[in-house]
């Protein structure tokens, strides 16, 4: 799907492989100015077909010497300059146009690594008319520096080792500074960056999530003609909920969602997704009980990758179904397909130049189900691409997406399949991990720590142990409980519970599930572990 055209006040970032790039978006996009990344390399067509109005060059682990440094492509300075476009080069990017415009960077003698004073020379733009003489702690990370400006900059701000910390040429409008401003360990950067948008720029600071939402209807709707179809399956997760709600409001009921039980659902799942699907978001789905299918495949199935395989192929034939009975019904086969997929999957996806990392959608697999069939040709409608996970969550807002339902943790595709350790079909562990699920997460929420928590659940262990019960020797199964807190899910630290709550719960549990007379609490952090124990 096209990118939406976008607003004359974007800011566009070119990615030379900073691990802040994103956060320069994050930074800009909570100023209510839009923004965002293409690689650093990309053509100059493509860098201008997005119009921006000031393009910011990331900072990147390379020297501008190496051989194959990458760099903004020939031409851009001029069309820069001859449009009214503001440049700004952070770190590598400084040095980038410094090297590009005739100036000159050599390895520096004394590398500058963290925090360091600068101080800001007589009037700057960059820094406002009012900050000469003024000294502040920034973020440097560089080993080279810039010791010759090309014709037209000036020095604008140097460091307490003598270096260059950030330069302008008015004329041109071009800028750069040699550190961070988008890290907090540069406490004045934001002031700066916000002086630099707004004062130097004229950027308006007028970008809102309704505005995105109205230009994403008005794509879908140029994208999909008037008598296609469109399906989505959905996952009772946040993600494809605000995709399928979005391109519903955009094409009505011409597109058409599916849920797939598949048995591994949680407590009341599938009655608690599809009252929302229905009455809170008036979504057209189809329900489909498929958890014997399922749940026969994977009779005697231990291996987790094997699980998975057998779910997401599972999966697969049901969509397909799913796809042939519509093109039956409407005499048309379904022409796209919707997705959920956020920014950092595909900032996943396109890794920045010189990273030695391939273009790839493998990184995230393990996490979706499967992948959908290549020979059904759908073209993909991934109206949330660009936005954050809390840019998500505050579009399902707008849409009408019932709060609690956007703060749902992460389930995840594979269900409780891989909650389960072992066969899954063995006795009834899926019907006592469902409701010792259901007791841990209740007492979470009853607690108020449900917000806190980054994800939490529980998980069946295949072993028995022995116990006392009611003046009975018993031998019963070992829960164990999950919670842990997160950024996105990539590490993870576990939850500590007050003694009171964990002793509720325990004591809750052993009294009221059959089969349980142990319950053990996961107290590792990812790394080394992973969240799902399988
Ligand atoms: P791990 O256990 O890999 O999990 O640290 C990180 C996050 O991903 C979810 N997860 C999955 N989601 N299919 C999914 O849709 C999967 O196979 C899968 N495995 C893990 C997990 O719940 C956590 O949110």
């Amino acid at each position: 799907m096209e990118t939406p055209t976008m607003k004359p006040d974007t800011v566009l970032i070119l990615d030379y492989g900073s691990q802040y790039t994103h956060l320069i978006t994050r930074r800009i996009r909570s100023l209510n100015v839009f923004s965002f990344v293409i690689s650093g390399t990309s053509s100059l067509k493509s860098i201008t077909s997005y119009n921006p109005r000031v393009v910011i060059l990331s900072g990147g682990p390379h020297s501008v010497h190496a051989l194959d440094a990458p760099s903004f492509p020939d031409g851009f300075i001029e069309w820069a300059e001859s449009n009214g476009v503001h440049v700004l080069g952070i770190c590598y990017g400084l040095q980038l146009i410094v090297q590009k415009l005739g100036g000159v960077v050599v390895e520096g003698e004394s590398k500058e690594y963290g925090k360091m004073e600068i101080e800001v020379k007589g009037k700057s733009e960059i820094f406002g008319s009012e900050s000469g003489g003024e000294k502040q702690m920034v973020w440097m990370s560089h080993g080279d520096e810039a010791v010759k400006l090309p014709e037209g900059f000036e020095v604008v701000a140097q460091s307490a080792q003598g270096a260059v910390a950030a330069l302008e040429n008015r004329n041109k409008k071009i800028y750069g500074l040699q550190y961070h401003p988008e890290v907090t360990h540069s406490p004045k950067g934001m002031e700066t960056l916000r002086h630099f948008l707004f004062d130097v720029c004229g950027v308006s600071a007028d970008w809102k999530m309704e505005d995105l939402m109205e230009e994403e209807i008005k794509v879908i709707n140029q994208t999909v003609a008037s008598d296609e179809h469109v399906i989505c399956a959905l996952s009772g997760g946040v993600d494809s909920t605000v995709a399928a709600t979005l391109v519903h409001k955009a094409i009505g009921d011409r597109l058409h969602c599916v849920f797939v039980d598949n048995g591994l659902l949680r407590y009341k799942e599938q009655e608690r997704v599809m009252d929302t699907f229905e009455k809170d978001l008036h979504l057209p789905v189809t329900c489909v009980d498929a958890s014997e299918r399922f749940l026969s495949e994977l009779k005697g199935v231990v291996d987790p990758e094997t699980k998975r395989k057998i779910i997401g192929k599972e999966f697969i034939n049901i969509f397909d179904q799913f796809a042939q009975e519509l093109e039956k019904k409407y005499g048309k086969k379904p022409a796209f397909l919707v997705q959920g997929t956020l920014y950092p999957d595909v900032i996943e996806s396109c890794p920045p130049p010189g990273t030695d990392r391939t273009h790839s959608h493998t990184i995230k697999s393990h996490h979706n189900v499967g992948g959908l069939p290549k020979d059904m040709k759908l073209k993909l409608i991934e109206p949330l691409k660009l936005l954050f996970k809390d840019e998500v969550r505050e579009l399902g807002r707008i849409l009408n997406v019932p709060v609690g339902f956007l703060k749902r943790h992460p389930f995840p595709g594979p269900g409780l399949a891989v909650r389960v350790l072992g066969d899954v079909t063995q006795g009834n562990a899926l019907e006592v991990l469902r409701q010792v699920d259901e007791i841990f997460i209740q007492s979470i929420r009853d607690a108020g720590l449900y917000d806190s928590i980054w994800q939490a659940f529980a998980v069946f262990l295949p072993v028995r142990s022995v116990g006392v019960q009611g003046d009975k020797r018993t031998h019963s199964h070992v829960v164990a409980l999950r919670a842990v807190t997160s950024q996105d899910g990539m590490t993870a630290d576990w939850f500590n519970f007050e003694h009171k709550f964990l002793d509720d719960v325990s004591r809750k549990i052993c009294n009221s599930v059959q089969g349980v007379n142990r319950v053990v609490q996961d107290i590792t952090s990812k790394p080394p572990s992973t969240i799902e124990w399988e």
